[in-house]
C-alpha cells in the first residue's frame, strides 16, 4: 500500500490505474469502516481511502482538535485491507489558502436534522468531498449510513452537479450490543458506554409502533424524545422522515426513516434505522 500525503503525487498514481473505488474517512478506523473498504473492493480494483480531519466541517465548540488522529494504526489495518492507496494530506495541502472561499452549498436540507445544532456542517462535509472527488477521480465511492443525512446530501450533490460518481451506501456496522460503531464512541466513559444502545433501542421500538400501524408521527417522536431523556440523555432530535430525501413523512409514505442525536454526558450520538412499511 502507497501512503500519498500530496495532490500531485496522488495525480501520479491515478494516471497509472483505471478502476478505482473511494472510500473518505476521517480515519480512527474501526469495523464500520473496514466493511466500507470491503464493499468497494467489490467495485474496483484500486481502492483508495482517505483520512483527512477537516476543519471546515467542524463548528465553533465542536471537537476537531480532539478528534482522535492514529494515521499509523489505520495504515496498518488499510494495509491488511487490501487498500492499494491512503492519501492522507495534511490542513495546508487540501485548504492552502487561509480561508476557502469556494463553497458546495448544500440544499435546504443541510439547515435540518443535525444541520440545525451544526450550522455550516453540511457545506463543509460537500465542499470537502468534492475536493476529494476532484483529486481521486473514482469511479465509485462508498458512505455510510450511519451519517445518513450526510449520504443524501452527497448523493444530491453529485446528481445536482453532474459528478460522474456512482454513490454506494452501506449497512451501519453495530456492536453486540446495538451500538452504531462511531469514533466518537471512544469519547464514553464505561458506564455511558454500557447505557449508549439505549439510543438504537428506542429507535427500534418506533420501527416497531410504525409496522403495528401507528402514524401519529409527532406523538411517537415526542414519546421518544421523553424517554430518552428520562434515561438521562439530552436529546437534540428524534425524526420520523421520507427516507428518499429527507422530507418530513407524510402518513401515506412507505419508506421511512427515523433519525436521532443526543448526549450522553459530553459526547453527543446520532443514529438512524430504516422502516419499510410497503
Ligand atoms: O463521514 C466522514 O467521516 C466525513 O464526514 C467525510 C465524508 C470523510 C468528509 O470529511
Amino acid at each position: 500500500m502507497k501512503i500519498i500525503k500530496t495532490i500531485n503525487e496522488l495525480r501520479q498514481w491515478r494516471k497509472t490505474v483505471d478502476s478505482v473505488a473511494f472510500v473518505p474517512t476521517m480515519g480512527n478506523l474501526h469495523a464500520g469502516h473496514l466493511a466500507l473498504v470491503r464493499e468497494a473492493h467489490q467495485h474496483a480494483e484500486n481502492v483508495v481511502v482517505s483520512v483527512f480531519v477537516n476543519p471546515l466541517q467542524f463548528g465553533q465548540g465542536e471537537d476537531f482538535a480532539a478528534y482522535p488522529r492514529t494515521l499509523q494504526a489505520d495504515a496498518e489495518k488499510l494495509q491488511n485491507a487490501g487498500v492499494a492507496v491512503l492519501f492522507a494530506p495534511d490542513d495546508k495541502e487540501l485548504y492552502p489558502n487561509t480561508t476557502q472561499a469556494f463553497n458546495v452549498e448544500p440544499s435546504a436540507l443541510q439547515n435540518e436534522l443535525e444541520g440545525k445544532f451544526r450550522p455550516g456542517h453540511f457545506r463543509g462535509v460537500a465542499t470537502v468531498v468534492l475536493k476529494l472527488f476532484n483529486i481521486v477521480e473514482p469511479q465509485i465511492a462508498c458512505f455510510g449510513k450511519k451519517d445518513f443525512q450526510q449520504l443524501v446530501v452527497i448523493q444530491q450533490m453529485v446528481a445536482e452537479l453532474n459528478v460522474n460518481i456512482n454513490i454506494v451506501p452501506v449497512d451501519t456496522g453495530r456492536a453486540d450490543d446495538g451500538l452504531a460503531l462511531s469514533s466518537r464512541n471512544g469519547y464514553l466513559t464505561e458506564t455511558e458506554r454500557q447505557q449508549a444502545p439505549q439510543l438504537y433501542a428506542v429507535l427500534c421500538n418506533m420501527k416497531d409502533e410504525l409496522q403495528k400501524g401507528r402514524r401519529d408521527f409527532s406523538q411517537l417522536e415526542q414519546q421518544a424524545v421523553e424517554k430518552l431523556n428520562n434515561q438521562g440523555w439530552q436529546t437534540d432530535y428524534v425524526e420520523i422522515r421520507r427516507r428518499s430525501d429527507l422530507a418530513h413523512a407524510r402518513p401515506d409514505d412507505n419508506q421511512l426513516i427515523i433519525l436521532a442525536a443526543a448526549k450522553l454526558g459530553k459526547p453527543r450520538l446520532i443514529d438512524n434505522v430504516e422502516v419499510d412499511l410497503s
